[in-house]
């Protein structure tokens, strides 16, 4: 039995080296942090079966959900390293490479989604997806979440509410200074650590969108989450350069395609999920919305939006007018 068993590894051994149609398939890691349930979770399992479906036996993608392979701290560092090969972290989380991108963070920016979306497809938008070229990280597409929320213990109708709190903020600059400009104490953290710090009460709040708050649970140590929509939670699908050049053309241009429907269909779910999950939330009645009066609404507006003119000169006056150009 043994002598049967060691011929066949031979076999197979010699096979898998000489024969190129029998060797493993190439595997594409597809790492990120939330939960399967949400846009980018089933963005990148439709990504996955289209590719195997379009090139069986040759690639093959594996996807690690929930921080699993690689958090916010590490993910695009171990891109660079190709020990990862698609990461899809969210538009705050590129400063390190880019300060471009922080246009995405500047407050009450956007008003709604469908803006966003005009921003991201018009040229302006385009070309920040080859913001980090220079760092070796190719941007493939954009990816929708939605708009951001703010949670806290204690309902926030006004900028006041939220003094001397402590809020959880993804690693962006912008966002910080978001929440010094209502005398808020940010604190940045990784997405894997949230649910623990608004469970321990290490910290007050945070902002996220309505499926980040569902799928994690937020809404479950959070007993009030005010409908602010002052922000944008998106995604920029991204590769590193040496993996993407290496590619033959014809996979890549497969791949690509694969990607780009995987998006759509991401997209779709993002606008369904943004309701649905909400509706969840409330339903469980383990946190209450907070609707901000118009005129409440525009004081948040008043605290938060200066914060545009000291990321101007990083960001660009012009990028800053092409999106607000968005907002028709
Ligand atoms: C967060 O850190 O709150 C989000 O960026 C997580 C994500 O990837 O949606």
């Amino acid at each position: 039995k043994l002598f049967a068993l060691t011929k066949v590894t031979a076999l197979a051994a010699l096979l898998g080296t000489s024969f190129g149609a029998l060797a493993e398939p190439v595997e594409i890691k597809f790492s990120h942090v939330v939960a399967e349930n949400t846009p980018k979770g089933q963005m990148a399992l439709k990504f996955k079966s289209l590719v195997e479906e379009r090139l069986p036996g040759e690639y093959k993608v594996s996807v690690f959900p929930n921080s699993q392979l690689f958090g916010d701290n590490n993910e695009l560092a171990a891109l660079l390293l190709n020990d990862v090969q698609l990461v899809a972290p969210s538009l705050s989380k590129f400063e390190r490479y880019t300060k471009k991108l922080q246009i995405f963070d500047l407050p009450f920016l956007f008003d709604d989604m469908a803006a966003v979306d005009r921003f991201q497809q018009s040229e302006a938008g385009q070309k920040l997806l080859n913001s980090m070229n220079r760092k070796g990280i190719v941007g493939l597409g954009y990816l929708h979440n939605g708009m951001k929320q703010f949670s806290a213990n204690n309902p926030l109708h006004l900028p006041k509410d939220a003094e001397g709190e402590k809020f959880r903020i993804m690693a962006s600059d912008v966002i910080a200074a978001q929440f010094d400009a209502i005398g808020a104490i940010p604190v940045k953290k990784p997405f894997s650590e949230v649910f623990t710090l608004l469970q321990t009460r290490a910290i007050d709040g945070q902002e996220n969108t309505w499926s980040n708050t569902y799928s994690k649970k937020f809404y479950e140590v959070q007993s009030h989450i005010t409908e602010s929509n002052h922000g944008v939670l998106d995604y920029m699908v991204v590769t590193s350069d040496t993996f993407w050049k290496g590619l033959p053309k014809d996979k890549r241009d497969v791949i690509k395609k694969s990607l780009d429907e995987a998006i759509a269909f991401g997209n779709e779910i993002a606008a369904a999920k943004d309701e649905e999950d909400k509706q969840a939330i409330l339903a469980s009645g383990r946190s209450t919305l907070v609707t901000l009066t118009p005129a409440q609404r525009q004081q948040w507006v008043n605290a938060m939006k200066p914060v545009w003119a000291k990321f101007e000169d990083q960001i660009g006056k012009d990028m800053i007018e092409a999106a607000l150009a968005a907002n028709k």
